[in-house]
């Protein structure tokens, strides 16, 4: 492969050495599965610097391109982001108004965290991704404290870091999201800026929005609040638009909790116009959004900007616009277990907030923020996501044809583009309480959809994760498959 650089041109160099490979892959010159020169080779080839081409592939790599196999290198990509099968997913549709859930959030986390544990498990139920080479984040964790002051192991302020806060302000420029770093609150995971927000706009008895099925954290919460749900059925492009403005009008809630990107757990991310008119509800019935978008770094395509892109009002009408809180952050794209997080308040709310984060655990974890700031400096953030999300997108494609091949046919999925789960919609009547046991038996580790839903009960279905190997998926599918079969013989 020969590659010739123009060093007077003002283009950068890493920019022409990814233009001209990209023009090889699409005028064919270089063939899906091809192997490129290795980063030392074509450094020597070209004359530049190792990192200028680490640069170049990363790019190629994010462009969905090419992709790294661990110690062998880099090779054109052979898979499009084509789903291999079309989206399924069309559920009834019934607002529900729990009254109470019964199985706690806290049993449920025990349990997933326990069949983790488990090497010999396979884990459908959890919801973690897959965590990268040890050996680096070992080499980054020391990079990022070997030689700072012993200011890294203070107190630090509520808000964190201002190196951080000036990163992630960068990365969610990216995204289609202009902030100050002013405008950010660095918090203990996602979780702590959700609960420290619902805690700020609800009290016992006040009603809130959410999606359902919905992430069972934020409906633990709501519960231990006090608040009253109502959530709205998901349709493939998101909550249903209708209902939810059947109830902002009749029940007067305070807050929408969403997950516009990925949602956990169908995975379906909305459209510009589906997020343009959920906030244009939410300012004609004097309603805060809450966006959650903890899954939106590991999207395998672009994705329309978060509604607080578009956030231009204030409920308290003084000028900055603060009716969306954003939440971010770095478990689903790193690691959970820095618990590093992020939220996007502007206008008054901010300060609100920012005492509250204070009383509820002062600051977070000096060394989580140094690490993950470490991270984002040296570029390892960026090309680390695009080996998770090529490696996710294999697994994804892998559990599709799984599920083509071994579930009955009478079962539907969506096809998510990134994110970490697909949810499984199953004929009425399974009893999937007992199918989750026999599962077990077998060392496959479900939790039952109705896990998922407001008043812990919907429709059957399974929220599955495919962040695992592709043997593990083939598997475990397979035994889930045999065992819906087995079953739907039996109620027939
Ligand atoms: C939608 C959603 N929000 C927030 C969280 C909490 O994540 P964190 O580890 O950042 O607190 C999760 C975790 O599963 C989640 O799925």
């Amino acid at each position: 492969m020969k590659i010739i650089l123009d060093r007077r041109s003002s283009e950068p160099v890493y920019l022409q050495i990814r233009n001209r490979i990209r023009h090889l892959i699409e005028a064919e010159k270089l063939q899906a599965g091809d192997r490129l020169p290795s980063i030392r080779a074509l450094a020597e080839a070209t004359q530049v610097n190792k990192l200028t081409v680490i640069e170049a592939y990363s790019m190629l790599e994010a462009d969905g391109l090419i992709y790294a196999r661990p110690g062998a290198g880099y090779f054109v990509y052979e898979q499009s982001i084509e789903t291999p099968v079309p989206a399924t997913f069309a559920p009834r549709q019934e607002v529900i108004i729990p009254e109470t859930r019964e199985m706690s959030y806290f049993e449920i986390c025990t349990a997933v965290g326990h069949a983790n544990l488990q090497e010999d498990v396979i884990n459908f139920a959890s919801g973690f991704p897959m965590i990268g080479a040890v050996e680096d984040l070992q080499r980054i964790a020391r990079r990022a404290v070997k030689g700072v002051g012993d200011e890294l192991f203070r107190y630090d302020f509520p808000q964190g870091q201002i190196g951080l806060r000036k990163q992630i302000a960068q990365l969610l420029l990216h995204k289609g999201l202009e902030v100050s770093p002013e405008e950010l609150i660095v918090t203990n995971g996602s979780m702590q800026g959700l609960s420290l927000t619902m805690q700020h706009y609800l009290k016992p008895g006040d009603w809130a929005i959410v999606e359902s099925p919905n992430y069972h954290g934020a409906l633990a919460v709501l519960q231990g609040i006090g608040a009253r749900v109502i959530g709205i059925p998901m349709t493939p492009d998101g909550m249903n638009l209708m209902l939810l403005e059947q109830y902002l009008r009749s029940h007067r809630p305070k807050l929408i909790y969403t997950i516009s990107t990925l949602h956990n757990p169908t995975g379906i991310t909305t459209s510009q116009p589906h997020r343009q008119q959920l906030l244009a509800l939410a300012e004609q019935y004097d309603c805060v959004v809450l966006e959650d978008n903890a899954y939106e770094g590991l999207s395998f395509e672009a994705v329309p900007p978060p509604i607080k892109a578009i956030d231009r009002s204030d409920p308290t009408g003084i000028s900055k616009a603060g009716r969306v809180i954003y939440l971010g952050t770095f478990s689903k794209t790193l690691m959970p277990g820095l618990r590093v997080g992020y939220m996007v308040v502007t206008g008054t709310a901010y300060q609100a907030l920012l005492e509250r984060k204070l009383l509820s655990d002062l600051c977070v974890s000096t060394v989580s923020q140094a690490i993950v700031s470490e991270y984002l400096a040296t570029g390892h953030y960026r090309r680390y996501l695009n080996q998770l999300r090529t490696q996710n997108l294999t697994n994804r494609n892998t559990m599709l044809k799984a599920l083509e091949r071994y579930f009955p046919q009478e079962a539907t999925w969506t096809v998510p583009n990134g994110g970490l789960f697909l949810w499984v919609t199953l004929p009425e009547g399974l009893p999937m309480q007992a199918i989750c046991h026999a599962a077990a038996l077998q060392k496959v580790f479900i939790v039952p959809g109705s896990t998922f839903f407001p008043n812990q009960q919907g429709y059957p279905a399974l929220r599955l994760n495919f962040s695992q190997s592709p043997e593990a998926i083939e598997q475990g599918i397979r035994i889930l498959g045999d065992l819906l079969k087995t079953r739907m013989k039996r109620c027939s």
